[in-house]
């Protein structure tokens, strides 16, 4: 009976694509509705990571002010207040970065900003506060000062981070902490101690594994780049036994959300890192680099830059919806995942909690990359 649901729900979930294309050739306005979208507020950063290149930018193209709240009241206003989601480079390097999230708190909007902690000091965090933030996100790489600070390039960053974590639980205990963790060779194992530090602070944590550097870097040749990433691969054995460890806490259903289909996806990862599965878009989420172009997600083409364009018709152009009719041919999909019976009871659980304002402690990896 229950396998006859779960059949069921799988053959809906394949026609909901079917069903999308047909839509989308028919009435293109109506599928392409942005829910999540993602902005590089700059692309200049004051950290060192050993995982990314941006900080070796010396300077870079920054989205105006004008150009952030133009896109924002014009998407607001045609479809609604969005989560918007601000990312960089470092966004706490932009001293406007409090009037940007004023506006979109403004125009009833709710914000996220993703930060490497290194500003994070008590007066930026009220400021953020007072200015409408609704999510922290930290990128933290370990619970282990030493591994974190060196991935980072850092000494203190760690010791930095726990402590503005300390002041937001004190005097801001209803702004949301997140944690993003990068999955590589020094703390592969460390999921559950990742798990039981997000949890003691009542945040949430998500994973995602380490990618390729970016190798379009004008300072760092492809070679280069690619010798790096080899590096930072964790052993293959240890990513299989932290795949296995992933699925007990899962299993164990400790308020988690970490679809099993996430880890097996994670699983097959680590053993082919070379082979980057294409993507399938579904035109939920959109993200605007620093030099205003637009992409689905970064994999793929531009489809435009809003210093250009308004948004609203960048989203409705001919390769919008090229990039969309062709999302059947993708190898996996972003905009949801393929259910389990398993996800499928976990979903509702986890609907049920947040219902109930319940705290979860692990969310659904999204690549912020
Ligand atoms: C590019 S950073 C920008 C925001 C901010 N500077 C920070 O580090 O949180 C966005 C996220 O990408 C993650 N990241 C960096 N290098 C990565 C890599 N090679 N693979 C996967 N994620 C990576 C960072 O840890 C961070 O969580
Ligand atoms: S991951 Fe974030 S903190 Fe690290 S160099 Fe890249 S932009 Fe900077």
């Amino acid at each position: 009976m229950f396998r006859k649901i779960f059949t069921s729900v799988k053959k809906l979930h394949g026609l909901r694509h079917d069903v999308r294309t047909m839509l989308l050739r028919t009435f293109p306005s109506l599928t392409q509705k942005p829910v999540s979208i993602t902005i590089s507020v700059n692309d200049i950063c004051n950290s060192r990571c050993t995982t990314c290149y941006i900080w070796k930018n010396k300077d870079a193209p920054q989205i105006a002010y004008e150009t952030i709240c133009g896109l924002v009241k014009e998407l607001f206003t045609q479809i609604g207040p969005r989560n918007v989601t601000l990312t960089g480079g470092e966004p706490l390097l932009r001293r406007d970065i409090y009037d940007i999230i004023r506006f979109i708190d403004g125009k009833g909007g709710r914000t996220r900003m993703l930060t490497n902690g290194l500003l994070l000091m008590p007066s930026t965090i009220d400021k953020l506060v007072e200015n409408g933030l609704r999510y922290l996100t930290i990128s933290l790489n370990s619970a282990n000062p030493q591994v974190h600070d060196s991935s980072r390039g850092i000494p203190g960053n760690h010791a930095r981070i726990m402590e503005a974590v300390k002041y937001v639980r004190k005097n801001h205990p209803q702004l949301k902490i997140e944690f993003v963790c990068i999955l590589f060779r020094d703390n592969i194992m460390e999921i559950p101690q990742m798990i039981e530090y997000a949890k003691s602070v009542s945040g949430t944590i998500s994973f995602q594994p380490i990618r390729p550097l970016l190798s379009a870097h004008k300072h760092v040749e492809q070679k280069d780049a690619t010798a790096t990433f080899v590096s930072l691969l964790p052993d293959s054995k240890e990513a299989e036994k932290a795949m296995d460890m992933m699925g007990k806490y899962y299993s164990r259903g400790e308020g988690a959300f970490l679809p099993r289909s996430y880890i097996e996806r994670y699983r097959s990862y680590f053993k082919d890192p070379f082979h980057l599965p294409k993507k399938r878009v579904d035109g939920s989420a959109i993200s605007i680099s620093s030099d205003g172009t637009v992409r689905f997600n970064r994999q793929l083409p531009p489809i435009g830059n809003v210093t250009r364009s308004p948004l609203m018709d960048i989203l409705s152009g001919d390769e919008a919806k090229r990039q969309l009719l062709e999302c059947s041919k993708a190898e996996i999909c972003l905009c949801d995942f393929d259910p389990t019976p398993q996800d499928i009871v976990q979903l509702g659980k986890d609907t049920l909690a947040q219902l109930f304002d319940e705290k979860k402690s692990v969310l659904p990896s999204q690549s912020n990359h």
